[in-house]
């Protein structure tokens, strides 16, 4: 199993639902190794001065999240070449077309002046990084499906072309939560690039600031508390939250509501609840660098072995004379 995120600083309750929650409980049933993504940062607009700190960071929290190291593989992308090596390979296979399609590269490229070519190769990267180690699983939001589709056709049709190497991946979203919304606009998902301050619960906020910024999410026309995405966004997406923490179901929970104030109230303190032993383990993870820095040289080193196998592979399929000595 493989999963990833990238760097940006401040994690919400998005990449933590959709995301890290799940990769807590899957890393005792699954060989697990989760990347710091560090080269797909480069592909917008980023503050080189701060990046590395970044990487650090998003260390910690994944270390506060519950990941334990000594049962999954925790390891910075740019550290081991085979990533970059791979995508490579893998960009002679994956096509113009597919990747003109992805919507992600769309929403993300739109409205600016120049676009660099790594954000339009992204998703052959991100691919690099999954079929890297075998996965089978990958644990993701909803956002990433297409580039897990994708990942899936690069991967059948090299097989197809070169001989079988690589496992074909299969996206593994949560049942709630895939798509936790913004706060304050919640047509659209919550999001670092996209969102502002009040529609994002970062997992640093105090439990003040949670409170505050649910209840002043925006809800929708009419008073009746019902579980309904698409016509109710704002009240479904407070439900999918509360659902996501308190592992309820989210039609359940809606019946048990007539007013807004009560579902905000109660959403709040489950997530101040959630939060606190994350917010506790991160305090800790802080205070023990060295820690930090154990955990990622041994993931580079456990990681960097699979990597190494599986991109003499690659190179073995495609052709590519050996390195003479
Ligand atoms: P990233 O860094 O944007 O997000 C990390 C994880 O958080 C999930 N997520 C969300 N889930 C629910 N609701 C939201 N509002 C929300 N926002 C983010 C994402 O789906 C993701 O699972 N391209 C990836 C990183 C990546 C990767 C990979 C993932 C690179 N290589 C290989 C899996 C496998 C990304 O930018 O995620």
């Amino acid at each position: 199993m493989l999963s990833g995120v990238q760097p940006s600083g401040d994690v919400h309750l998005g990449n933590y639902l959709g995301a890290f929650r799940n990769w807590v409980a899957d890393q005792h049933e699954h060989d697990a190794y989760y990347c710091i993504v560090d080269l797909h940062a480069l592909t917008l607009d980023h503050d080189p001065s701060r990046l590395r700190e970044r990487t650090l960071d998003m260390t910690r929290w994944l270390l506060a999240a519950g990941l334990d190291p000594r049962v999954c593989t925790i390891f910075v992308q740019s550290h081991l070449p085979e990533h970059t090596e791979l995508s490579w390979i893998l960009e002679c296979t994956a096509t113009y077309g597919e990747l003109r399609r992805m919507t992600q590269f769309k929403d993300k490229s739109g409205g600016q002046e120049s676009v660099r070519v790594g954000l339009f190769t992204y998703p052959v990267l991100m691919a690099a990084d999954i079929l890297l180690y075998d996965a089978d699983r990958v644990p993701v939001g909803d956002d990433q499906r297409q580039h897990l589709e994708l990942a899936r056709n690069v991967a059948q049709r090299f097989n197809a072309r070169y001989g079988d190497t690589f496992v074909v991946p299969d996206a593994a979203i949560p049942r709630v939560a895939a798509r936790v919304m913004d706060l304050q606009a919640p047509e659209r998902k919550m999001s670092k690039t996209t969102g502002t301050d009040a529609g994002l619960v970062y997992l640093a906020d105090e439990p003040a600031a949670i409170e505050r910024k649910i209840r002043r999410a925006v809800t929708d026309p009419g008073t009746d508390v019902v579980f309904d995405p698409e016509n109710k966004p704002g009240v479904s997406n407070l439900l999918a939250i509360l659902s996501a923490a308190t592992n309820e179901d989210p039609t359940a929970l809606a019946a048990r509501y007539t007013q807004y104030g009560p579902l905000k109230a109660d959403t709040a303190a489950a997530v101040v609840e959630m939060l606190r032993p994350v917010q506790d383990r991160y305090r800790e993870v802080c205070a023990d660098p060295s820690f930090v820095e154990s955990v990622l040289a041994e993931g580079a080193a456990r990681a960097g072995k699979v990597a190494a196998e599986t991109v003499a592979r690659a190179r073995r399929a495609v052709g590519l004379l050996e390195p003479l000595r």
